[in-house]
């Protein structure tokens, strides 16, 4: 309960621009009922449901004995800083210096520091829709006009490079991609990329890059970086981060990678919001980098065995339908067959079937007619939510 004052909350005006994640109320929300007695199995956070693995959290918890407890530089730790620079400059085939990484709480802080640091007023930035819900919120935030470009399920959710032309403008400052992408499991073939490059040309935009789910791609899949495509890096913010390959959302840690100039910028965001990134958690980082990669194989290949179970047992369930996601650990099935609109039918979910799931519309308008359900869950969990939305449906269709 909210206490009562005689003084008025006098919020800056841009607090009404700000959105949330809203996997973080559903989650409050599943809590509540489970608090009352309700089983509820979880399909709406984003994270893998797998530990931290061992020779990283043994490095983070010898550093924090060895005294890696105090500020560090604000960009990073050098050593982390170069041993990212070496990991992109091998998996994007590109040259990056370790003055070109910014290291920071997770990857969220590059989205924000990105937008807060190139986005005036009234300026535009393409973002997927549905996509991320932080893009479209914090564009909004800063005052920057926010322009959707939709990703059309008929083509597996890559955006169509015609449509990003058509959207562009002389105010357009920023393009915003992701692949392997949240929520909808698509993928940018290095042919659409090199499209996205090609549309851009050379005009003076900055592209973000989203590649947090780079290593989580299935049936072999390559990733492809718009970062690695000539005459592209000087323009390109990579994101990537600890969080969804090393299973460390709870260390927070991230990066970006960008032209020096602009690193020294966001450098000074870091001072003035977080000081550094934790000091022991850098040091954890230089280890999941460096170290055996053997688990990140181990935990893309069980997320494509429950991938391929669970999107084969939603296709079984009246009214909905599912294409396969080619990346990430999420499906995003189609359920305008079952006639209930994307919320009504996840809030449904939860409280009536006990399945916790988030509606489309989470992630932008264009997210109508879709549920996000993570497969980050046990095979038995899994299948456990596949049998009580089967029932739901039999007995509300
Ligand atoms: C597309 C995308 N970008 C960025 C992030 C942020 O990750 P982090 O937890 O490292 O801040 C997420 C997390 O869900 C994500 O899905």
């Amino acid at each position: 309960m909210e206490k009562a004052t005689q003084y008025e909350l006098q919020l800056a005006r841009r607090m009404s621009r700000l959105g949330t994640e809203t996997a973080f109320e559903v989650l409050s929300k599943a809590r509540a009922l489970e608090r009352q007695g309700k089983s509820i199995i979880h399909l709406e956070i984003g994270e893998p449901d797998f530990d931290t693995p061992s020779n990283v959290v043994e490095a983070g918890v010898d550093a924090m004995r060895k005294g890696w407890t105090h500020y560090g530089p604000s960009a990073g730790l050098p050593d982390l800083r170069q041993a990212i620079a070496d990991y992109v400059s091998r998996t994007r085939g590109v040259k990056v210096t370790s003055d070109e990484v910014v290291v920071v709480p997770g990857g969220k802080p590059i989205i924000f520091f990105t937008i807060l640091s190139l986005i005036d007023e009234g300026d535009e930035v393409i973002y997927p829709n549905p996509g991320f819900p932080i893009y479209e919120s914090m564009i909004e935030y800063v005052g920057g006009r926010a322009v959707p470009i939709r990703l059309r399920e008929e083509r597996d959710f890559s955006l169509d490079v015609n449509e990003l032309a058509s959207l562009m403008s002389d105010r357009t400052r920023l393009i915003i991609l992701n692949s392997p992408q949240n929520p909808t499991g698509g993928v940018l073939q290095r042919r659409d990329v090199e499209q996205v490059a090609k549309v851009i040309g050379e005009r003076n935009i900055i592209v973000l890059s989203d590649e947090i789910y780079s290593r989580l791609l299935f049936d072999g899949g390559q990733h492809f970086s718009i970062l690695s495509v000539p005459g592209m890096q000087e323009r390109t913010i990579l994101l990537d981060g600890f969080s969804k390959t090393y299973a460390m959302t709870g260390w927070r840690m991230g990066y970006g990678v960008m032209r020096p100039d602009l690193a020294a910028h966001m450098t000074r965001l870091m001072t003035n919001s977080n000081s550094c990134t934790a000091s022991f958690t850098q040091v954890a980082g230089i280890e999941a980098l460096r170290g055996d990669q053997g688990s990140v194989d181990k935990m893309r290949d069980e997320f494509q065995r429950r991938r391929d179970v669970f999107v084969a047992g939603l296709n079984k369930i009246q009214g909905f339908s599912c294409r396969m996601p080619k990346g990430a650990f999420y499906v995003f099935p189609n359920i305008t067959g079952t006639g209930w609109k994307s919320k009504p039918l996840a809030d449904a979910l939860l409280e009536q079937a006990g399945v916790a799931v988030l509606s489309g519309t989470s992630f932008g308008a264009f997210g109508e007619g879709y549920l996000r359900l993570s497969v980050a869950n046990s095979m038995e969990n899994l299948q456990g939510a596949l049998d009580r939305i089967d029932q739901w449906t039999k007995k509300n269709l």
